[in-house]
């Protein structure tokens, strides 16, 4: 068994851009494995990268690992939903609610998810021309807000707004603050889905997510979820299945805009496709669109720092942890590890081309994270991100005239720093 090295300077752990800094320092330093010391908890933090490292914390030894540090926050947001729940109690909640995110369910919603599409497009057309530049990050974050909440919701949207006065989450996008503040306004709109619940006992089932989850059963009791419960689980849903998408979202644009070679690539594949937006087998042909969106995961990936907590002691690649010690792992470091990835930091989607995943470690790439708790809206967003790269490719360029990079932001989600403008060009 080895010590592990690390750096003498102590990390104070909270999610921004200089812990990715302090990390990716200290990876290139001491590589795939190294502690650093954390003053908040007072204790080491152990940092692991190579892809079997990935492998035993997320896959074979997933049941020694509990949500770690920052998981206290979350639970302030979204109360004991399945993003921050544990054990047994977990378990149940995602059998429950595994069927919601069914190829064949999420198939239903591909019609809103293109519409909804479709309505920016429109808005665009207007705005486009002239040389005027619109806020990419406020439409992006406003479309997959309403496509998240469509399908949670589904036309129950409508009575949602009219007893509010208005869309009550638009708070997701006009607050880009995610602290404690954030937070108690968030919660304070468990009423107005729990209101939705009630109306709907005594209506006929429906075939969106709530409907889902409302007719879920626990395997051995039988028992639906409880008002609570149900609660925490939608507002889980709206938060996880929105920011994640509306940031890759921004990075796709972004990374297209500079390599008009790769956006060009796509534009003939998306201008040969058959517009088939509400048929499932008609978005997955488009290979090349997703893999660009595969890549553009790689290099930003939303979770970029993965945190567990180990519940006994373990030995991880050759370094024994003690029960207790805090882990993390960085999807954005394991994803630019230069032993797997040949010119990491070029934005290469070819690598996601068939053959070329095939011969990769598969536990060098984790967007979605892996094992047992993975994201289970994956293939949701994957469907959603390529619907609305083809509907908007097909119209629209983008163009991005900044002098600088766009910076990252490095809160729970990895984001742009400032909004990205871009300015729009039709497409003929
Ligand atoms: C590009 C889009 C997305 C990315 C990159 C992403 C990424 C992730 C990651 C990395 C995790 C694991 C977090 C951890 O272990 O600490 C996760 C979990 C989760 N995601 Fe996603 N996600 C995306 C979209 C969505 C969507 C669209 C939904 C639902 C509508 C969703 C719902 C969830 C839920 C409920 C969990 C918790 C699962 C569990 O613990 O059982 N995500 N996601």
């Amino acid at each position: 068994m080895t010590e592990l090295p690390g750096p003498s300077e102590p990390l104070d752990v909270s999610f921004n851009e200089d812990v990715l800094t302090a990390l990716t320092t200290a990876f290139a330093r001491y590589g795939d494995a190294f502690r650093v010391f954390s003053p908040t908890t007072n204790s080491n933090i152990c940092v692991f990268s190579h892809p079997e490292h990935v492998r035993h914390v997320f896959v074979d030894k997933n049941a020694n690992y509990t949500k770690g540090i920052g998981i206290e926050r979350v639970r302030i947001l979204l109360g004991n939903g399945i993003m921050a729940s544990e054990g047994d109690f977990w378990r149940r909640q995602r059998r429950m609610i595994q069927p919601a995110f069914h190829r064949d369910v999420i198939s239903g919603m591909l019609a809103d998810i293109g519409n909804a599409n479709l309505d920016l497009c429109n808005e665009w057309m207007e705005k486009a021309g002239g040389g005027r530049e619109i806020d990419l990050t406020q439409h992006l974050s406003d479309v997959t807000l309403k496509i998240v909440l469509k399908s949670i919701f589904g036309t129950d949207m409508k009575a949602i707004e009219s007893v509010a006065g208005g869309n009550p989450f638009m708070l997701l996008t006009q607050d880009t603050e995610r602290n404690l503040q954030f937070a108690y306004k968030f919660r304070a709109l468990s009423g107005l889905v729990m209101e939705c619940v009630k109306r709907r006992r005594n209506a006929k089932p429906e075939n969106d997510l709530l409907g889902m989850l409302m007719a879920g059963r626990d395997r051995r009791t039988n028992e639906p979820m409880t008002d609570r419960q149900l609660i925490d689980e939608v507002l889980t849903l709206i938060v996880a299945g929105h920011e994640t998408t509306a940031s890759a979202l921004n990075w796709l644009w972004y990374l297209l805009a500079r390599h008009p070679e790769i956006e060009h690539r796509m534009h003939a594949e998306i201008d040969a496709w058959d517009e088939n937006f509400s048929d499932m087998n008609s978005i997955l042909q488009l290979t090349y669109t997703r893999q660009i969106i595969e890549e553009t995961l790689r290099l930003y990936p939303p979770g970029w720092l993965l945190t567990r907590r180990s519940i006994n002691a373990d030995v991880v690649g050759s370094h024994s942890i003690a029960a207790n010690t805090d882990v993390f792992i960085s999807p954005y470091i394991v994803h630019r590890h230069p032993a797997f990835w040949e010119s990491p930091d070029k934005f290469d989607p070819d690598r996601f081309e068939t053959s070329a995943k095939s011969k990769r470690n598969r536990f060098c790439y984790l967007p979605f994270a892996l094992g047992p708790r993975a994201c289970i809206g994956e293939h949701f967003a994957m469907v959603e991100m390529i619907v609305h790269a083809a509907l908007i490719a097909r119209k629209f360029r983008l163009r991005y005239l900044g002098d600088k990079p766009v910076a990252m932001e490095c809160q729970v989600n990895l984001r742009p720093k400032q909004s990205i403008m871009m300015q729009l060009e039709k497409r003929n």
